[in-house]
């Protein structure tokens, strides 16, 4: 078994991640996440806010609608421009993306060399909107949420006490009919992104862009996400997405080789020109200093909740032996994991106390479990598999010192603490 099919087997043995209506075969590039993947993302989600606002304060939310209506999708260019080239292989009827595949090699399915011609597959979800049926019904499931930041950008700058720079930020689904969705959370077809727009006047983007890129690159390592594993990369001119004047991967080196977790992008005034064009509404905004209207440009950066969350999981997943035996931990930071501590009595008829210590810890607002059932190696073991840092054991001494042992995930070494100290020691791990 290859790392990236470890670590799918072992976030559906724990909890993490399920196939998308698994009973009835599953849905390609869709999936359901369990109750420690809710956390996990959870975690990820708020740990994303925090990072943006330590950048700059001045951020706002949104929360668009996943429907959006054709005009829109038009006036973004996504109706012309979103599209993958695709290919077919005449004889076993298999699709690829055309740029993904050698087309002078035969096809890796049959050995066969019968391909179409390329075409552009539109990547959105088309879907009608209401009972009628013709072109004025048409409406796309969003594939990023930045659309709805532009064209609410106004309504947002006239409701809220903003000025230019300023951010908008969105945590959102957003969806793509993906030619080939694969490896597991990288390129799902329903996903989730967190978007920041940050609008500043042109002059300030050379300023701003390296700001951000800077600050994307430091949230990551703040995970705890290996430094030799992310790079930055410049995209070419060709490559551009059409609405970028410049972007700036974040790549990670996943078990399948570097590809990109986040984008940054200078979107210039692209999006807010266009809607302004295709509504008719003015969107620019008028400059107390230069007593001068202008379209404010946009520095964007974009992260996928899922593909994130996989990153975390290469990262995390490891491999080790402990006094002659083997396990697999996940080595998440003790911010992202999704359990914080165990607790665990080291035999069944000493748990009503330490049930008692859990319930009190778990009363406070800590993500804490307890777990009674097996032997102490094997809570141990699973407490490993799903990332919990610390394990508080009440043993048989509990009673008459008011100490516990708590166990290092990683290291494994134990050490005697009081009981008082649980909280204390939970929330250094935290820091
Ligand atoms: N608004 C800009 C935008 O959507 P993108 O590079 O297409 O740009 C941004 O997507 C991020 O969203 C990516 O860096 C990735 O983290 C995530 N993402 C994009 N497509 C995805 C997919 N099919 N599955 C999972 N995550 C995806």
């Amino acid at each position: 078994m290859n790392q990236l099919d470890k670590i799918v087997a072992l976030c559906k043995r724990r909890g993490f991640v399920y196939q998308s209506a698994e009973i009835y075969g599953g849905l390609n590039g869709v999936y359901d996440f369990g109750p420690l993947g809710t956390l996990l993302k959870r975690n990820i989600r708020d740990a994303w806010v925090q990072s943006i606002f330590t950048t700059q304060n001045n951020i706002l939310f949104l929360e668009g609608a996943l429907l959006g209506s054709h005009a829109m999708w038009e006036a973004s260019g996504h109706t012309q421009n979103f599209s993958d080239p695709l290919v077919d292989c005449t004889n076993c009827k298999r699709r690829f993306r055309a740029d993904e595949i050698d087309l002078e090699k035969v096809c890796t399915v049959c050995g066969k060399k019968a391909w179409t011609d390329i075409r552009q597959f539109q990547l959105m979800f088309q879907t009608q909107v209401g009972a009628a049926t013709d072109s004025s019904s048409i409406a796309y499931l969003r594939p990023e949420t930045a659309q709805s930041i532009f064209v609410q950008f106004k309504n947002i700058m006239s409701t809220n006490r903003v000025k230019i720079p300023f951010g908008i930020a969105q945590i959102g689904k957003a969806f793509r009919n993906e030619i080939t969705p694969k490896q597991f959370l990288f390129r799902m077809r329903e996903f989730e992104q967190m978007e920041l727009e940050w609008f500043c006047k042109p002059e300030k983007v050379d300023e701003y862009f390296p700001l951000w890129v800077k600050s994307r690159e430091q949230f990551y390592e703040h995970l705890g996400i290996n430094k030799q594993h992310i790079k930055l990369r410049e995209h070419d001119k060709k490559e551009l997405a059409h609405y970028s004047a410049r972007t700036t991967d974040i790549e990670y080196e996943f078990p399948f080789g570097w590809k990109e977790l986040e984008g940054i992008a200078d979107r210039g005034n692209f999006d807010l020109k266009q809607h302004s064009k295709h509504s008719g509404k003015d969107l620019s905004v008028y400059d107390d200093e230069t007593k001068q209207s202008y379209i404010p440009h946009v520095i964007e950066c974009s992260v996928g909740v899922d593909r994130l969350f996989l990153t975390l999981l290469c990262d995390a997943y490891t491999e080790d032996t402990i006094d002659g035996e083997k396990r697999t931990v996940l080595k998440f930071s003790s911010k992202i994991a999704p359990i914080k501590a165990a607790f665990l009595p080291l035999v069944k008829k000493l748990s009503d106390p330490i049930h008692t210590i859990y319930q009190t810890i778990a009363g406070r607002g800590y993500m804490v479990e307890f777990d009674e059932s097996g032997s102490i190696g094997k809570r141990y073991r699973r407490q490993d598999e799903i990332g919990t840092p610390l394990c508080f054991t009440y043993d048989f001494e509990s009673a008459d010192d008011n100490c516990i042992t708590v166990r290092n995930r990683d290291t494994t070494k134990q050490e005697r603490i009081s009981i008082e100290k649980i909280e204390e020691y939970i929330q250094a791990s935290l820091a």
